[in-house]
């Protein structure tokens, strides 16, 4: 059973800034350094280093070749990667001394996924296999349709939130994964975390919901039953990447069969983990290092 993960390839160039940069200002930064990221790169690495196989679909340029070879030396499945001509996806990343960060994507190749190629990648899948999506790659809508009709089940992390997304068929999607900000966009509420929850199971009853809290930790809920798991406390380092560690160590851990809490519990811990290191791939930790840390 395989993860076939349509998502974004990113460089991160991440600039250490005593804080975020405003409006007129002009900062110098305290460091710099360039990483492999995307959330979609991000959650195929975190789903492999758990211990799933996981195929990544996506596109780079000619300057991605660091990507690529990322992916790979993790144990990832490239060779559906396209190569295309224009530029690798690329972002911006500003990290402030607490450890936040706030970031600007731009799309590049990743925004070049045709039909026809999402109709090839989906054509090598197998019953049972986990289409996985973020929102940095497109034809989103055309991926999610196409997956649910062959059969696939699917996982939806609706970030970065955008008008259009809101328009996507997310009834179809068998988890959802989102933090409380793309929850309440999502559910159309501003009420307290409870009731996004609940708004998000009564629009959509067959899917599990999976709602992020960040230092509140992480609720879930689907048809049957519901769960929750804390924020495991850390020093934070660096934020980036720690949401999409959460979602690709969660659903590594539903392929292996955990039951729902093992999978929150593994999840909050990797993404405790990847909180403490500098960067986004490179602070998604291993699932040996998950079970020898001591929180
Ligand atoms: O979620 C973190 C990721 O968001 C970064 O790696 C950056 O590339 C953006 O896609």
């Amino acid at each position: 059973m395989n993860i076939i993960n349509f998502g974004s390839l990113n460089i991160d160039r991440v600039y250490n800034v005593e804080s975020f940069v405003r409006a007129g200002q002009t900062v110098s930064s305290l460091g710099f350094n360039t990483f492999c990221g995307g959330k979609g790169l991000n959650q195929s690495i975190a789903a492999a280093r758990a211990g799933a196989s996981v195929i990544h679909a996506g596109a780079i340029g000619p300057d991605g070749e660091m990507l690529e070879t990322c992916l790979h030396d993790s144990g990832v499945n490239v060779a559906s990667l396209a190569h295309l001509s224009t530029a690798t996806g690329h972002a911006i990343i500003q990290v402030d001394p607490n450890g936040q960060n706030c970031i600007i994507v731009t799309g590049g190749a990743n925004m070049e996924l045709t039909t026809e190629y999402i109709d090839r990648v989906l054509a090598q899948g197998q019953p049972g296999d986990i289409v996985l999506l973020q929102n940095e790659v497109n034809n989103l809508p055309y991926i999610m349709e196409s997956a649910h009709r062959l059969g696939f089940r699917l996982a939806v992390n609706p970030s970065p939130i955008t008008p259009e997304l809101l328009k996507a068929p997310f009834e179809l999607a068998d988890w959802l994964i989102l933090n409380e900000l793309e929850g309440a966009e999502i559910a159309g509420c501003t009420g307290s975390n409870a009731e996004i929850l609940q708004t998000l199971h009564t629009k959509f009853p067959s899917t599990a919901i999976v709602l992020t809290l960040g230092s509140d930790g992480v609720v879930y809920r689907d048809a049957n039953q519901t769960a929750s798991e804390r924020c495991f406390p850390v020093k934070a380092v660096d934020t980036t990447a720690a949401g999409d560690t959460f979602c690709g160590y969660f659903l590594a851990g539903c392929v292996e069969g955990l039951p729902v809490q093992a999978c929150l519990t593994l999840a909050s811990q990797a993404a405790a983990i990847a909180v403490t290191r500098a960067g986004a791939s490179t602070s998604i930790p291993t699932r040996g290092e998950v079970r020898s840390y001591t929180f």
